[in-house]
């Protein structure tokens, strides 16, 4: 069995750029890797992904919660089993502590067991065996994607809430790596690209 390696944060904490960093990284060390994100990386998950961001519907936080979850069953057993299973390192791009911290913190949906069930069945079984949480504040990444922005790029609904909700979120992956420790570790998203790389690359040193 392969790695199963998940990168969590904020919009604009440095996800892609460090995930990108990476994978290049474990391929240069010899790992056969898979790169992948959510939502939307199958056939299926390419046809719910804009639904989910588009903005041309306004899914109500129940609807918009099991379109990930879907998204998510999706993703796990057609994409990232199959490649763990054959000895892939998996390296994916937001994954089940994105769907609390948004979907439920974001949107002040009641935190039940019942919905903490829910969300670790739609996992259909493979929880990461390491998280990057990159922590970057609220204020600090507004910058960064002002200026991702400025160079040209979308921005998608979720970008576009309220600080509140941004807020919100971020509260809820300090949560997560508190109640998660031995699994999320915590980087510090402020410092430049290379020294962020440079930390991600001691923590999974330790795999
Ligand atoms: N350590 C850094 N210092 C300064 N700027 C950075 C750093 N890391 C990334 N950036 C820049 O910040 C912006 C956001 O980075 P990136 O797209 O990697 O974030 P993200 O977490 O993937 O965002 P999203 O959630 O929207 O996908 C980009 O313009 C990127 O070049
Ligand atoms: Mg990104």
């Amino acid at each position: 069995m392969g790695k199963f390696i998940t990168f969590e944060g904020g919009d604009g904490s440095g996800k892609t750029t460090q995930l990108l960093r990476t994978v290049d990284w474990l391929k240069s060390q010899g790992q056969d890797v898979l790169q992948t994100f959510e939502p939307g990386d199958s056939p299926l998950g390419k046809e719910i992904r804009p639904l989910l961001l588009s903005g041309e519907h306004v899914p109500v936080p129940a609807a918009e919660l099991l379109l990930f979850l879907a998204d998510r069953a999706q993703h796990v057993e057609t994409v990232i089993k199959p490649a763990l299973e054959t000895g892939k390192w998996v390296v994916c791009d937001r994954y089940t502590d994105s769907t609390l911290a948004y979907q439920l913190a974001g949107r002040a949906l009641q935190d039940t067991p019942q919905l903490r069930d829910m969300l670790k069945w739609a996992e259909c079984g493979c929880e990461p065996d390491v998280t990057i949480w990159l922590d970057l504040s609220v204020e600090d990444a507004a910058i960064r994607m002002a200026s991702r922005q400025a160079g040209g790029e979308a921005a998608n609904r979720l970008d576009e809430e309220k600080t509140s909700f941004h807020q919100a979120v971020y509260q809820a992956f300090d949560s997560i790596q508190k109640d998660n420790s031995q699994r999320v570790k915590r980087i510090d998203a402020r410092q430049s690209i290379e020294d962020v790389q440079a930390d991600i690359q001691a923590v999974l040193q330790n795999l």
